[in-house]
């Protein structure tokens, strides 16, 4: 029998900076998309499929997102005297079971790769899944429930792929790919931000894996790769040519990235038209800005 996915690992020990001033005091991972902070939506993600240990690795001025999962016994009494029961149901996917999370300190930022070795001791030695908060993904069935599927008929290493234009593959680490079965690749090698012309296909890894724990072992090597950093793919990429086979997974669903100003604002628009509560009044303004601009044109 394959070994339950049941622990991921979420680094969200980078700084942000794309989204200064804000990301000075407030955490990216709790910016909201309408009403939930971005964490809100990966551990409900996790939560779908099937994990029950959460490692969080941060780093210095995260406290937010700590206090974001501990229990407010004076909100949740104020909120009952007011007979606010909807709101104290909102408030139940916020909560932990103790014991259940983990924080982990990434001492310094030296890559995605780097914070994810920062969890190896509470990993040990099992298959473990990686979330970034910041690649929200809209899907009927959520993606990494979508790749725990797919992981239970073929185990080794699985990252979320998705086709991208050839002009932003060097923003993204890059499938070479073996074989293509449709929604599965079999990849023979990852390049993490090609060149531009260089990358080996239109495949770009999104951030949802399911690792197995050779790569902790391979991340030992504390390897530096693109940008002097210690990058995840590069470690993954290293089980290839071990006895861990790595697959792309092309998931069902819309990404987005929410770590760019463009990509969150439209994850904003796009959740927003999601809810049966704001919908009528997002379409009215959406097209009247539309209609204006096109007016001024
Ligand atoms: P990003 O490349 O988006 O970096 O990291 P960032 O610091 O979050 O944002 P910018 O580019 O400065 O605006 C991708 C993911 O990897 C985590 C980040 O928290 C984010 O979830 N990460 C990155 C770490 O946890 N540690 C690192 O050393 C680097």
């Amino acid at each position: 029998m394959r070994r339950k996915v049941t622990k991921a690992i979420f680094p969200v020990a980078g700084l942000g900076t794309r989204f200064l001033p804000a990301t000075k005091s407030v955490p990216k991972e709790i910016m909201t998309l309408v009403d939930r902070p971005l964490v809100q939506y990966a551990i409900d993600e996790a939560r779908a499929a099937g994990i029950k240990e959460f490692i969080f690795v941060t780093s210095r001025g995260k406290g937010a997102l700590e206090d974001y999962f501990d229990h407010s016994p004076v909100l949740e009494q104020e909120l009952r005297k007011k007979g606010k029961d909807d709101l104290l149901e909102v408030l139940k996917d916020t909560y932990m079971e103790s014991g259940a999370i983990a924080y982990i300190r990434q001492h310094q930022a030296l890559g995605l790769g780097h914070a994810v070795w920062c969890a190896r001791r509470l990993i040990a030695n099992e298959p473990f899944a990686v979330i970034l908060p910041d690649d929200v993904i809209a899907a009927d069935k959520p993606c990494l429930q979508q790749m725990v599927e797919a992981y239970e008929e073929t185990g080794g290493n699985m990252v979320a792929a998705m086709e991208v234009a050839p002009e932003k593959a060097s923003s993204y680490g890059v499938l070479d790919v073996a074989e293509d079965m449709g929604r599965l690749t079999r990849v023979k090698g990852m390049v993490e931000k090609p060149p531009f012309g260089e990358a080996p296909s239109n495949l770009a890894v999104i951030g949802r894996y399911i690792l197995a724990p050779s790569v902790m072992k391979n991340l030992n090597k504390m390897k530096k790769g693109a940008g002097g950093e210690i990058q995840l793919t590069d470690a993954i990429a290293q089980d290839i040519d071990n006895e861990q086979p790595v697959y792309g997974y092309r998931f069902d669903g819309k990404r987005f990235d929410c770590g760019s100003k463009a990509g969150f604002l439209q994850a904003t628009v796009a959740f927003a038209l999601a809810r049966p509560d704001l919908r009528d009044d997002m379409l009215a303004y959406i097209n009247s800005v539309a209609l204006n601009a096109s007016a001024a044109e």
